[in-house]
């Protein structure tokens, strides 16, 4: 089963998921990490960001594959997950821009666009460490309710309160496109080590069904259970539906120290 990590808050989290991912840069300088986009992971990015100065680690060869973006933005759409990433990872850390994908979803390509992902992921030979967010339906990626638990990269219609979510980011709900081109729950699962975050009440609901009810594609968040490395990192709040709580603090509070996460 997943480790279930209760932290006070985002930047609890955040300082684990920095440690985490410096320490595997220092034995891998070449590693390859899964970028979640939305709100979840800013914190963590945050941190990372200041042990990189900090540490003054060399991140110059740092590989990165981001989950998903959105289909038919225009090219350079702040909304965009690819200017996403670039404000909120490739900059603040100081990444090598080539080194980091994320989906093309530009209409004119979009038929091979999910097999040519799926390529470079496969020929960067895996992403070590994907951080992972949920979204109140569910979703991991953009992998909505429904999914096939073997999904690859490829063309996805968004839900409605998926795009009412995603409507703080754009100038109305209208403009939130209708379809995004994800990394499948398939594709997810062969990552190394899943990292999943999420704070707050209203993902209380898709973490307890991620991490204690049913496997189901009706719950994408649930494929967790099925990879043998994963680490969900939750406040109170978002931790506030999960039944085994007692059992996840004793486990976390006697963890071996040289285990990491
Ligand atoms: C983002 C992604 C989504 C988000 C989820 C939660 O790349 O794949 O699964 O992680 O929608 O979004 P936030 O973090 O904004 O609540």
């Amino acid at each position: 089963m997943a480790e279930i990590v209760i932290v006070e808050n985002e930047d609890a989290a955040g300082a684990i998921v920095a440690d985490a991912i410096v320490t595997l840069i220092r034995s891998k300088p070449d590693v390859v990490l899964g970028l979640a986009t939305g709100s979840t992971p800013l914190a963590s990015y945050r941190a990372l960001a200041r042990r990189i100065a900090d540490d003054e680690i060399d991140v110059r060869g740092v590989r990165g594959f981001a989950l998903d973006e959105y289909v038919g933005l225009p090219a350079g759409h702040p909304e965009s997950y690819r200017a996403v990433i670039t404000r909120e990872v490739v900059e603040p850390l100081g990444l090598t821009p080539e080194l980091v994908r994320v989906p093309n979803g530009d209409p004119a390509s979009i038929e091979h666009a999910g097999g040519d992902y799926e390529a470079a992921i496969t020929a960067a030979g895996g992403v070590d460490l994907q951080i992972l967010g949920i979204g109140r339906t569910g979703h991991i990626g953009f992998n909505e309710p429904g999914s096939s638990l073997a999904s690859l990269t490829r063309v996805k219609t968004l839900t409605e309160p998926t795009r009412l979510d995603n409507a703080r980011f754009f100038d109305s709900p209208a403009d939130v496109p209708m379809h995004c081109i994800t990394q499948g729950i398939g594709t997810i699962l062969r990552a190394r080590h899943l990292v999943l975050l999420a704070f707050g009440a209203a993902k209380a609901h898709a973490v307890a069904a991620a991490v204690e009810g049913a496997v189901s594609a009706s719950q994408p968040g649930s494929a967790i259970q099925l990879h043998p490395h994963t680490t969900v990192i939750v406040d109170e709040a978002a931790a506030s539906e999960l039944t085994n709580l007692d059992y996840y603090r004793h486990a976390w509070a006697n963890k071996p120290a040289w285990q990491g996460i």
